[in-house]
This record gives C-alpha cells, sequence and structure tokens, in this order.
C-alpha cells in the first residue's frame, strides 16, 4: 500500500516548531514518542520533512538505528556534515581551487575547508551555524530513535553541544535551529529532558499521534474503488482491528491481502478475517512475551520483574531491590550478582534491556510494560512455567 500522507500533522508540527503555536516550546526541541512499528520515520521523512522543505527550511535527517555499530554522536555529525558538504561544496572548491585553506562565511564563520564534511563534537554548533549561514535558511534537525544518543559517552556529549548550539543560534522571535527527536519509549526519552543535568531539561515529550479513523476511512476507500463487490466497507470493525493490531500498519496491510486475496478460503465478509487475524496477532504477542519471560534465569526474571514495577524509579542494587530479588528468587542476591544478570539480558538477542551512558536501565520494548500492566490487572502475574504449575496443581490436588 502506498504512504498516506498525514499532512495535517506535519502542518502543525511545521508551526510550532518555528515558535508560531501561541504558547508551545516546541522551537525548544520538540520530543515525539510513540510505540515501535507505528510510522514514526514514515511520518518525519515522508511527511515532516517534505513539509518543512516546503516552508523553506533546510532538514537533516538521522536515524541512530540504521546503523547500531556506529556511535550514535559519529552518525548526527556525519549528517551534519554531508549536509554541510553538500551547501558548502562549491564554496569548498573554489577555495581551494583559490589556493584557500579556509573560507569565512558571512564575515563571521571560518570554516576549514579540508574539514568539510567531517564535524566532531567540538565543532558540531560551527557546522550547524555554517550550515544555516551558507543555505540562509533556518535548519532542523530530526533525530529519530534519538534515546540512542544517551547510550555513549560521545552520544551525551552531541547532545549537549546540540543544545548549546540551539542556544547560540535562537533568541526570542527568532528560530534559526530547530531540532526534533523522536524515539518508540517515552521513558528513554524522558532521560533527555527530566532532571537539571538533562541536555534538554525542561521541555516535554509528545506523544506523536497513531495513524487514526481518517487512514481507515482512506482503506475503506481503496477497497471500494478496487472492489466495488464489497461496499459498504465496515469501518467500524476495521478500526478495531488496527487498534488491536497495536496501530501498526505492516501487521493490518498483510491481514487485509490475506483477506482479499483471491486465494483466500474466507466465509463472510473480509472484515471479519482481519478482525480475527488482529486478535490471534494479540495472542501470539502475549506469548511471545511470556515465553521470553519464562526462559530466562531465576535471578534474571526477578530483575526484570523489578524493572517493569518500578517504571523510572528502578534502582537496581539499593537494599529494597536486593530484598525484593532475595524474595523472588528464595535466595540471598548481592550486588554483584544482580549487575550480572542485568548484563546478561542486556546481551541477549534482542536485548530485554536498554543501559544508558550513565548506567542508568530500562526495559527495551516499551510494550512489555503495557503486557506487565495487562498481566497485573487480569490477575495472571507472574506467568508460569510449566514446571510451577504442575507443582501447583500437585498442591491443590493433595490439599
Ligand atoms: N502513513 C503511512 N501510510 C502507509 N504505511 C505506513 C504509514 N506509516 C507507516 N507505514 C508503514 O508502517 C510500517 C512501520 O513504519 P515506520 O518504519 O515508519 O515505523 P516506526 O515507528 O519508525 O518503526 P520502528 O519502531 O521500527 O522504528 C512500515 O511498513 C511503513 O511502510
Ligand atoms: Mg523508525
Amino acid at each position: 500500500m502506498r504512504h498516506y500522507p498525514r499532512t495535517k500533522l506535519a502542518q502543525e508540527l511545521a508551526t510550532a516548531l518555528q515558535g508560531n503555536a501561541l504558547f508551545g516550546d516546541a522551537h525548544n526541541g520538540l520530543f515525539l514518542a510513540a510505540p515501535r512499528r507505528t510510522g514514526k520515520s514514515t511520518f518525519l521523512k515522508d511527511d515532516l520533512t517534505p513539509e518543512l522543505e516546503r516552508q523553506g527550511l533546510i532538514v537533516v535527517y538521522v536515524d541512530l538505528w540504521a546503523d547500531q555499530r556506529r556511535d550514535p554522536g559519529e552518525l548526527i555529525a556525519d549528517a551534519i556534515g554531508r549536509a554541510l558538504q553538500s551547501h558548502l561544496g562549491w564554496i569548498a572548491k573554489t577555495a581551494k581551487a583559490a589556493g584557500l585553506e579556509s573560507v569565512t562565511l558571512a564575515g563571521a564563520l571560518k570554516i576549514d575547508t579540508s574539514k568539510i564534511g567531517r564535524i566532531d563534537g567540538a565543532t558540531l554548533g560551527a557546522a550547524l551555524c555554517a550550515l544555516h549561514e551558507a543555505a540562509g535558511k533556518p535548519v532542523v534537525l530530526i533525530i529519530d530513535e534519538a534515546q540512542h544518543a544517551l547510550t555513549s559517552e560521545a552520544g551525551e556529549t552531541t547532545m549537549a553541544a546540540l543544545k548549546s548550539a540551539r542556544d547560540q543560534m535562537n533568541a526570542p522571535g527568532t528560530v534559526n535551529l530547530m531540532i526534533v527527536m523522536s524515539g518508540s519509549d517515552r521513558d528513554k526519552l524522558l532521560r533527555l529532558v527530566n532532571n537539571n543535568s538533562a541536555p534538554f531539561y525542561g521541555s516535554q515529550i509528545q506523544r506523536m499521534p497513531v495513524l487514526g479513523s481518517d487512514f481507515i476511512a482512506h482503506i475503506a476507500l481503496l477497497i471500494q474503488q478496487q472492489r466495488p463487490d464489497l461496499l459498504q466497507v465496515d469501518q467500524v470493525t476495521l478500526s478495531q482491528a488496527f487498534e488491536r493490531f497495536g496501530h501498526r500498519p505492516q501487521f493490518f496491510f498483510t491481514a487485509l491481502n490475506d483477506a482479499l486475496s483471491p486465494f483466500a478460503s474466507i466465509e463472510g465478509r473480509f472484515e471479519s478475517a482481519v478482525a480475527a487475524a488482529a486478535e490471534q496477532r494479540q495472542r501470539d504477542d502475549r506469548a511471545q512475551m511470556e515465553s521470553e519471560y519464562l526462559g530466562l534465569k531465576p535471578l534474571e526474571r526477578a530483575v526484570l520483574w523489578r524493572m517493569l514495577e518500578q517504571e523510572q524509579r528502578f534502582r537496581p542494587y539499593d537494599a529494597e531491590a536486593l530484598r525484593f530479588y532475595h524474595e523472588k528468587t528464595g535466595r540471598k542476591v548481592s550486588a554483584q550478582q544482580a549487575q550480572n544478570a542485568l548484563e546478561s539480558l542486556r546481551q541477549r538477542n534482542p536485548s530485554l534491556v536498554w543501559k544508558s551512558a550513565r548506567s542508568e536501565y530500562a526495559v527495551d520494548d516499551a510494550a512489555m510494560h503495557r503486557w506487565y500492566s495487562e498481566c497485573v490487572a487480569a490477575g495472571i502475574w507472574p506467568p508460569m512455567t510449566l514446571a510451577a504449575f504442575r507443582d501447583m496443581a500437585t498442591d491443590v490436588a493433595k490439599n
């Protein structure tokens, strides 16, 4: 299915970013969180970027997940370097041809021509300034999966450099550098804004809206155009199914495709088949998390449980935590053992735990928090291993 444009949302954010919303704070940095696979990157690249460009801004987009082997700080610097190169390329060439080692932009900034395209943390601010001067336009830096920047020291330094560049380039009424950061986990993004020493202290994390009823209406229209025999498409059932799919278009499209395929052997309306697939997906998602959890060693399970329960308050080695591990595993647990368990949760593939450069830990996939709360609410936490279930059944039978 082709991209469904989210023009209105892009326009609203573009206005807010430029400081034109009445009371907004987006010009100080826009932080957007939405669950995995719900269309963050697509929106940033295919809706927000063209809208900002249409409004005459220079956009630099970087995805910190694109290459996990590379340091996040380096990825950001590279993206800025590339944009700078494309704008300064001709200046550099002319300067080099003239035997000049550096060029001066707008009488203020001196750029070493041999360094264009190679930016480090220290020159990041200067590079952004140069980009703005060379292009003669405000610059928007979009950092996708920004929480990764906090997993390395270079990444943290970059964030601090960006903050200071923002403060230097912007003034009340003048916004020359806008920063957009997105991530799939609000708790992790929070670490960029939530305390005095956080680089973007004072900013708020916004929940990026997921695709909604207008998207479903668009899909229904497409189906009706191609298959008039299916008129009237039941949008309510499709909306509910999309919600069950966690607002993830990919799974939804696969189910639609299967249900509408000429080879589909479904009885009744296709919407019911899509709804059934959504329910199945929900069950599969839960079963996968449960089996992952049950596959862990007892201490790893206890640590993960504590993390799910405590969320941002999680402190892995305080007395309370050690007592908790003791209670759940039935043996005394040292801080070192808890650390080993945390590390092994982090080393798993896919990793279950995320660690910041300051050794703060969080559950890697925010969906696990939802699963945990649902299990607690339904009174079925913790999940039981088959062996534990058998023991319990034997006990019940005995009494
Ligand atoms: N507006 C849209 N119209 C059609 N398909 C979309 C739209 N937005 C997202 N999708 C589809 O949904 C899937 C996930 O999108 P995307 O990669 O943008 O999500 P994400 O939130 O960035 O995911 P991740 O958490 O993996 O980074 C892709 O297959 C994409 O094509
Ligand atoms: Mg993405």
